[in-house]
């Protein structure tokens, strides 16, 4: 598939890398495309409008903070895939905390800015290094997957499938509502536990 990535940080990046490892087109689409000249090793890399033109399926890949500006270059996203990697965090009494939580999501924040694209929130629930390498001892990482249409939600679980997640539906996009809190929790103990970042979360099944 040709994937755009809206964001070559440690997010956009190894997600990159990742899916082209899997065979798949990637387009970076940057502020400044001459900075990651060392991505087109494996991608193409432009600007945002035309890395968001050129692909079928975008990912947000960007600080929460961003994504107003970041889908503006865009352009028309009527029936593309928006992918919502993005976590509203923000700092608060010198506490990482979440911005927006309980009736609103930074998913539904972005689907309220690109009308007519089909909304998925995905990669917002585990660190990079992660997404980098699922993989663990005990089984594989869960990535939950929601959106209000099916067949997008379908398309972007099996990406997180093919680069090695437990990728799991979790239905409506509001659901967001509940991940990016389990994001949180995710950075919280990562940030103030000895787990540090090399850790993830899984199902267990009967
Ligand atoms: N880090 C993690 O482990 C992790 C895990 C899950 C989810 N997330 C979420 O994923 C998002 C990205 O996180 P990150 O850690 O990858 O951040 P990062 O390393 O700071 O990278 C952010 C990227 O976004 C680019 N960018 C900023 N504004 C942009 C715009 N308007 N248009 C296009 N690109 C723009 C930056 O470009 P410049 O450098 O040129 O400004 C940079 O390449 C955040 O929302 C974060 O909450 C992060």
């Amino acid at each position: 598939m040709k994937i755009a990535i809206l964001g070559a940080g440690m997010v956009g990046a190894t997600l990159g890398r990742r899916f082209a490892g899997a065979g798949h087109e990637v387009f970076f689409g940057v502020p400044e495309p001459a900075e990651h000249e060392d991505k087109k090793a494996f991608a193409a890399v432009g600007t945002v409008g035309e890395a968001a033109r050129a692909a079928e399926i975008i990912l947000l890949a960007v600080p929460f903070g961003s994504i107003g500006d970041a889908i503006e270059r865009c352009g028309d996203l009527a029936g593309k895939i928006l992918v919502d990697c993005t976590n509203p965090l923000r700092m608060a009494d010198g506490k990482l905390g979440l911005t927006l939580g309980f009736d609103d999501s930074a998913a539904e924040k972005v689907a309220a800015l690109a009308p007519g694209a089909r909304v998925v929130k995905c990669f917002n629930q585990t660190g990079f290094d992660n997404m980098a390498n699922p993989a663990f001892a005990g089984g594989r990482a869960v990535q939950f997957v929601c959106g209000d249409d099916s067949e997008a939600r379908e398309t972007v679980a099996n990406l997180a499938g093919e680069i090695g997640f437990d990728a799991v539906d979790a239905g409506e996009l509001k659901t967001a509502r509940l991940l990016e809190p389990f994001a949180m929790l995710w950075i919280h103990l990562a940030m103030t536990t000895g787990l540090g970042r090399d850790f993830a979360f899984a199902i267990l099944r009967r």
